[in-house]
């Protein structure tokens, strides 16, 4: 049996084991995965304990996903960009970091939501480590354009300065309020507010006709939701991310893609 777990503080709530024992069981995978709830000062100790007693994988949630990245001694190109790392692979002599987050995102979107990202106007909100993980597979979409909106427009411009050379004058920032006049087909809710019941102060317009706005967070309707949905916009949330980045990871490890929609639906308690 190998050994798996996702570390995180707090952890509990984590769907990760639930959604990689679906997978397990319906690819005959022969895995264990847990939950550990790693000290606010001790990842770097509690992730080399479990590879001493013979884990080989484990995905990283918060807050922990920036000290996964100085943690692993290679880094994936993708997780090179988000500047984050959530899944990690125990090779032999190597710690590899990855990050599955905004493939997650991308294929929940194509798959599961039919909605095909080329040559669509998106706006992206927030510029914090949830904002930065996606940027990169979103540009791969080749999107139209892509604008980043941040409540500090200055973390919004350097977010956007990192990634010049990937965006081909496709990429620009920002402020909430100078979005107004605007519309995108696609505006992703990248900000935390939902955590805290705060409202963006979004301009009426940004969602056009047919727009998908789609939340990163799940388990709650946010503010951002319910702005969307009076607008007229089609909402997701961001479960489906949640099971696309853990399908990801499942295939980093194991080389084989688990079926995300029959996982989703158990989760939605369909
Ligand atoms: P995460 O890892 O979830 O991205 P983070 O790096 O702390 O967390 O970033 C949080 C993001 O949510 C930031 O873009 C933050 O905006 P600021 O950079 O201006 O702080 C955004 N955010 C959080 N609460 C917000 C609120 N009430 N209104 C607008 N933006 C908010």
């Amino acid at each position: 049996t190998d050994h798996y777990a996702v570390f995180g503080n707090p952890v509990a709530h984590s769907q990760s084991p639930r959604i990689h024992a679906l997978f397990a069981r319906q690819s005959g995978q022969d895995m264990r995965y847990e939950a550990i709830l790693a000290p606010l000062d001790g990842f770097e100790q509690s992730v080399r304990g479990f590879i001493t007693a013979g884990g080989c994988g484990a995905n990283v949630t918060v807050p922990f996903k920036e000290a996964a990245f100085r943690l692993a001694t290679q880094l994936t190109t993708r997780a090179k960009a988000a500047g984050a790392v959530n899944t990690l692979i125990f090779a032999e002599d190597a710690i590899v970091g990855d990050n599955t987050d905004g493939a997650g995102l991308v294929r929940d979107m194509q798959t599961n939501l039919g909605f095909s990202i080329i040559g669509k106007r998106v706006l992206l909100l927030g510029a914090g480590g949830a904002a930065r993980g996606v940027v990169l597979p979103l540009l791969h979409e080749e999107p139209g354009s892509l604008v980043i909106a941040n409540r500090s427009a200055g973390k919004a411009m350097k977010l956007v300065d990192s990634f010049t050379d990937d965006a081909h004058g496709i990429l620009s920032c920002s402020e909430f309020s100078t979005l107004a006049g605007q519309s995108f087909d696609l505006v992703i809710n990248a900000t935390s507010a939902g955590l805290a019941n705060a409202e963006l102060p979004l301009p009426d317009g940004i969602f056009a006709p047919g727009c998908l706005a789609y939340e990163m967070l799940y388990g709650r309707e946010t503010a951002f939701m319910r702005r969307a949905a009076l607008a007229g916009a089609r909402v997701a949330d961001g479960l489906g991310m949640l099971v696309e980045q853990a399908a990801e990871a499942f295939y980093v490890w194991r080389g084989v893609r688990p079926d995300t929609v029959p996982v989703l639906r158990e989760l939605r308690g369909a």
